[in-house]
């Protein structure tokens, strides 16, 4: 039995009211929230070792150093990387993407290829057109499905000796479409091209194995995987760190300075410049372990419970259509028809749930159902039946208000 009281009382904030309602929250594709375990490690390095890391003889540094190479063993084990330093310690997915695609920007030439999918975060297509933009690669995009799946036998035909990287988010954040990523990855290598996967939505349901996969770069944030938000990892193999340029330069990411020439630190300082977010890597670590003591089988479990039984309650809505339906995570994108999914989520907040709606930062996924966004519910493990019950009671009530 999962012992879903028992972590309910982990998250001080699933107690709190919204509007005088008993929140629900349904939001955790955006953030996930945090438990007590996460709180308490973040106010005991603010209560008791406070202090700036790699820099100091002092008793402070050095236990805060300690502490933050720890959470880095932590990441590098959960994520199964072959060394520690493959884990860059970023601010969050979006920093970790850029470090690559701006990386690879001194690195293409014209005539290369890039290929991207039709399911991308916004954070994964950007910045890739803007690496494109400087060295004229071609960007190429994997399409989508009605169920919200990737065209496979596409990316067969897009493939070919000019692909330089391919990359691809592993669950989709619009609908939590699972992508082929194995797949993917494999047949981009037969011709040569590296992969980078944004597991930022991926990670609060899976535990990847980065060494099984045989991925080149793998990305994700920590603020998704009931860690604190401003962090987040760049695994990249080895030689790859090793070929890419730094991406920002100050002080911690070098060896010697002199007015005439910089030589850089190894890894993984070469893209850690300037004082990191200390305390949110030792979260991040809390986080990881906190999430692990659960067991990500057991999250499964629950989470694919969740999913089941709100498709089955919401479906029973007349006029509400749901977006993606390939296999996926915990996700439930839906609008109603000739309603428009703010004024859903506007009602749904009186109500005290929390839902979000729009695009999500995949505008390219609303342009193929040529719609404005949807209404987007997004469990996590802590999330309950009941609480399904009062979203879809909310959704019928929201329809009826509004039609
Ligand atoms: N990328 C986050 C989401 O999907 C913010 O909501």
């Amino acid at each position: 039995m999962f012992p879903i009281d028992k972590i309910r009382a982990d998250f001080p904030i699933l107690n709190r009211k919204v509007h005088g309602k008993p929140l629900v929250y349904f939001d955790n594709g955006a953030t996930s929230q945090t438990p007590q375990a996460v709180i308490d490690a973040i106010v005991d390095y603010y209560s008791n070792y406070n202090a700036n890391i790699h820099r100091g003889v002092h008793t402070l540094s050095q236990e805060a150093t300690d502490k933050y190479e720890e959470a880095r063993i932590k990441i590098q084990k959960h994520f199964n990387a072959k060394k520690a330093y493959e884990i860059i310690l970023t601010a969050g997915t979006t920093e970790s993407v850029n470090i690559v695609a701006s990386g690879f920007s001194s690195l293409l030439k014209k005539g290369d290829e890039v290929i991207v999918s039709a399911l991308e975060h916004h954070s994964n297509i950007v910045p890739w057109q803007m690496m494109c933009e400087k060295n004229g690669a071609v960007l190429r995009v994997i399409p989508m499905d009605d169920k919200g799946a990737l065209q496979m036998n596409v990316f067969d035909d897009l493939l070919n000796e000019n692909t330089k990287i391919v990359f691809c988010n592993h669950v989709s954040n619009a609908l939590g479409t699972i992508n082929p990523i194995e797949e993917i990855i494999e047949k981009a290598h037969k011709v040569g091209a590296y992969v980078l996967i944004d597991g930022a939505q991926a990670c609060p349901h899976i535990k990847p194995d980065v060494q099984a996969l045989d991925v080149d770069f793998y990305v994700a944030s920590a603020h998704k995987i009931c860690g604190p938000t401003g962090v987040g990892l760049l695994y990249g193999k080895e030689e790859l760190l090793q070929l890419l340029p730094p991406y920002q330069g100050g002080g911690e990411m070098i060896e010697t300075v002199t007015f005439e020439k910089t030589t850089y630190a190894g890894l993984p300082h070469k893209f850690e410049a300037g004082t990191p977010n200390i305390c949110g890597g030792i979260a991040f670590g809390a986080a990881i372990d906190y999430m692990n003591n659960i067991g990500f089988d057991a999250i499964a479990t629950q989470e694919n419970e969740l999913l089941a039984y709100g498709t089955e309650k919401l479906q029973e809505i007349d006029g509400l259509r749901i977006y993606g339906t390939a296999k996926k995570t915990a996700v439930i994108s839906f609008n109603i028809e000739g309603i428009h999914p703010y004024d859903i989520g506007s009602i749904l907040d009186k109500l005290g749930i929390a839902v979000r709606t729009g695009h999500h930062c995949a505008q390219p996924i609303m342009d193929f159902y040529k719609i404005p966004g949807t209404v987007r519910a997004s469990f996590a493990f802590y999330n309950t039946k009941e609480e399904i019950d009062v979203l879809v009671a909310g959704v019928k009530k929201a329809k009826m208000m509004l039609s």
